[in-house]
């Protein structure tokens, strides 16, 4: 039965919460795969407003088994203070399964995070600040601990010791900052792990038994395909695989079983933190865009910059995440303006390019080559069928769909779950 992968094709703050809500019914597991609470969904149901930032939003919907997998970075106090934060709102959370191979956020990779970012000073990554790209470090350093270290306190302790034999030395020497005593944070992890053991398991043998019994599965990207470590524009981009691949590598669930891939493009583009943005705006239609559409951080609460809709960058996400279904979020965020200009093509050095730049120096000069079409001028957040939308706003819809190599099978209007249109299913292709 299907696996679906849900990627965000920009820079993050899709919307992909909101294709994960429509979806809720519809699914039985929902596996987050990659990242950790660097990430921030924003879910409305029945005008209740939930941000979520480490757990799945499917853990909102009853039904669904939401799954922290392999690939995701987990702070613990961050953890419960959301499992908390839930069931305080009578929401059930018992069903969360959390792989034992996933790695934790110790604290002193906070610190890590926070110290590098102020010593690059002008050249920092603009990062969320949570320990995110140290703990992947450390990963592939061999020097992480994972969850399943918290089980074995003897263990446990030598893999803190041996981490911070090297980090303190970086700490004190580098930053001059204050060394971090073993027992600490040996202690503050242990401290979790009888709420800890209920939720753990092998997650990837649990998916395997799941999809062999006719189990619908969403493995839903953290952050998004520009961010990807790989794919992105290194090195402004997060530390894990956001793009579609990772979701095989960050659950377990091998390439052959994947059937659909779903890309959320926002009609406008954002992003925080650092890093080059060709079509970037610095004028009042930024201004307007960041304030109708809420355009502030989830996480950090950092108003994020905004530019005009780039499908060279959504033409790249399809490419590289084989997106089968686009979900088209926040067209309602152009009912006030007169005329939408898109960005279809760059310009770099005086050579059009119709394709990402290969070079980050040539993205970094790229000029977006603009098409400029027009504005509805009217509220379009009652539309409910591809027809209700005014010709303008329709026209909008197919010129973009018409240049991004996937069809738009989904169209949102609005912050709520039920201000969509559905044009196609995602989940059957037909
Ligand atoms: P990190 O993931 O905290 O290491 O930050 C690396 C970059 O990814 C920074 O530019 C962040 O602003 C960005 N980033 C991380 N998570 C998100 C997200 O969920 N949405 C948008 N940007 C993000």
């Amino acid at each position: 039965m299907p696996v679906i992968v849900l990627v965000g094709a920009q820079w993050g703050d899709e919307g992909k919460g909101k294709a994960t809500d429509l979806l809720g019914d519809r699914l039985d597991y929902v596996v987050k795969f990659n990242g950790g609470n660097n990430a921030g969904h924003t879910v409305v149901i029945k005008g209740e407003k939930y941000a979520l930032h480490l757990l799945p939003s499917g853990i909102l919907t009853p039904g669904v088994v939401p799954v922290i997998g392999n690939g995701v970075v987990i702070d613990l106090a961050v953890l419960f203070q959301e499992i908390d934060g839930l069931e305080s709102r009578g929401i059930d959370t018992s069903r969360l399964r959390i792989s034992a191979n996933a790695h934790v956020i110790p604290s002193y990779n906070r610190s890590m995070d926070k110290v590098a970012e102020r010593y690059l000073g002008a050249r920092r990554i603009g990062t969320t600040g949570r320990g995110i790209g140290p703990t992947y470090a450390d990963k592939m350093n061999r020097v992480g601990i994972r969850v399943q270290d918290l089980f074995d306190e003897s263990i446990l302790r030598q893999k803190v010791e041996a981490a911070l034999s090297f980090k303190n030395q970086v700490l004190s020497k580098i930053y001059n900052r204050q060394a971090v005593k073993p027992d600490d944070v040996v202690g503050e992890l242990l401290s979790y792990v009888e709420r800890l053991r209920p939720y753990v398991g092998d997650t990837a043998l649990e998916l395997s038994e799941a999809l062999d019994a006719g189990k619908v599965v969403l493995c839903e990207a953290g952050q998004a395909t520009l961010l990807d470590v790989d794919h992105g524009t290194y090195p402004f981009v997060t530390s894990s695989n956001a793009t579609a691949g990772g979701a095989c590598t960050g659950s377990g669930i091998p390439p052959t079983r994947i059937d659909r891939v779903v890309a959320v493009l926002k009609a406008f583009t954002s992003r925080v933190g650092e890093g080059p943005f060709p079509t970037e705006l610095h004028d009042k239609f930024g201004d307007h865009l960041r304030e109708v559409g809420h355009e502030y951080g989830t996480t950090t609460g950092r108003p994020r910059r905004i530019g005009w809709l780039d499908l060279v960058m959504a033409r790249y996400a399809q490419r590289i995440n084989g997106v089968t279904d686009f979900v088209l979020t926040k067209l309602d965020n152009y009912d006030d303006l007169d005329e939408i200009p898109v960005c279809v093509a760059y310009e770099v050095n005086g050579v059009r390019h119709d394709e990402m730049p290969i070079s980050q120096t040539d993205f970094h000069h790229a000029i977006p080559i603009f098409e400029t079409l027009p504005g509805w001028k009217e509220d379009i957040s009652g539309a409910r069928t591809f027809e209700d939308l005014p010709k303008d706003a329709q026209h909008f819809v197919e010129f973009v769909e018409a240049r991004i190599r996937a069809r738009i099978s989904v169209v949102g209007v609005g912050p709520a779950r039920d201000q969509v249109i559905e044009r196609h299913s995602v989940l059957s292709g037909a």
